[in-house]
C-alpha cells in the first residue's frame, strides 16, 4: 500500500485556505506554496501527498481512490451523489445555490417554466418538491446569460456575493440549499487507513469549532 495518504485538494482560493487548515491539523507540505505549475507535492516525513484538482473533480478522485481523501463543495455533491463518506463540514467556501431572473420577472405556473443550470440534478430534485414542470437546458458556465437572451426563464447557480447577479440585472427569486466545503473520503481507504484519516478529521474538526 502507498504509505502516504493521498489528498485532492480544490485548485484556486478556497484550496489555499483548505491547505492552511491541514497543515495545521499536522499534515504539512511547505512545498505546495512555492508558486508553480507543478500539480503533485510530497511530503514523506508527515506522510502526505497533495494534489491540485479542478473542484468540481476532487470527488471523482477521492470516489475512484486516485486520492484517499479531498475537499468538495457540498454542490457537487448534491449534484453527483458520488460513493464517498462526507466527514466534515468544514465551515468555508460558503455561498448558496439558488433560483434567480430578472429582475421584477413575474412567473406564470401555467407554463412550462425553463431552467437554466449547470446543476441539474439539484435543479431537477428542487422543482419535483414544488410539483413543478419544468424543461431543463443544461450550460457548462456563463449561465447568467440565459436568461438575458431569453433562452430560459430563470437560472439555477450558485450566488456568492451577488455580484454576477447584480451586474447582470438578475435578482434570486429564492434559495434552495446552503453550501460549504465538505472533507470527503474514499470508502475503502476510510476502512484501511482509518487512523490517518481520523487523525486529519479530528485536527480539521477542532479548526472548525475553535473559529
Ligand atoms: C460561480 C457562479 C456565478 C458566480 C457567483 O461561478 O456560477 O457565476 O460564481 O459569484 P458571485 O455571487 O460572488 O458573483 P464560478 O466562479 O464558480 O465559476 P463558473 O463560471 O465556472 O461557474
Amino acid at each position: 500500500m502507498d504509505k502516504m495518504l493521498n489528498i485532492a485538494l480544490p485548485k484556486g482560493r478556497l484550496g489555499e485556505k483548505v491547505y492552511a487548515m491541514f497543515a495545521e491539523a499536522g499534515f504539512p507540505c511547505p512545498q505546495i506554496l512555492e508558486n508553480s505549475r507543478k500539480l503533485i507535492f510530497e511530503n514523506p516525513e508527515a506522510g502526505v501527498r497533495y494534489f491540485w484538482v479542478k473542484p468540481s473533480d476532487v470527488a471523482i478522485y477521492v470516489e475512484r481512490g486516485a486520492a484517499d481523501v479531498g475537499v468538495a463543495g457540498k454542490d457537487i455533491l448534491l449534484e453527483y451523489r458520488p460513493e464517498v463518506y462526507e466527514l466534515l463540514d468544514m465551515k468555508c467556501g460558503a455561498c448558496r445555490m439558488a433560483v434567480a431572473a430578472p429582475k421584477g420577472y413575474q412567473d406564470d405556473r401555467i407554463r412550462t417554466l425553463r431552467v437554466a443550470t449547470k446543476f441539474t440534478e439539484i435543479a431537477k430534485d428542487y422543482y419535483a418538491s414544488l410539483g413543478r414542470d419544468i424543461e431543463l437546458i443544461h450550460l457548462n458556465g456563463s449561465i447568467e446569460l440565459a436568461p438575458i437572451l431569453g433562452l430560459s426563464d430563470v437560472i439555477v447557480d450558485i450566488v456568492e456575493t451577488g455580484t454576477t447577479l447584480k451586474e447582470n440585472n438578475l435578482e434570486v427569486i429564492s434559495t434552495i440549499v446552503p453550501i460549504t466545503a465538505r472533507l470527503i473520503a474514499n470508502r475503502a481507504s476510510y476502512k484501511f487507513r482509518k487512523r490517518e484519516i481520523m487523525k486529519l478529521q479530528e485536527g480539521l474538526s477542532a479548526l472548525v469549532s475553535a473559529e
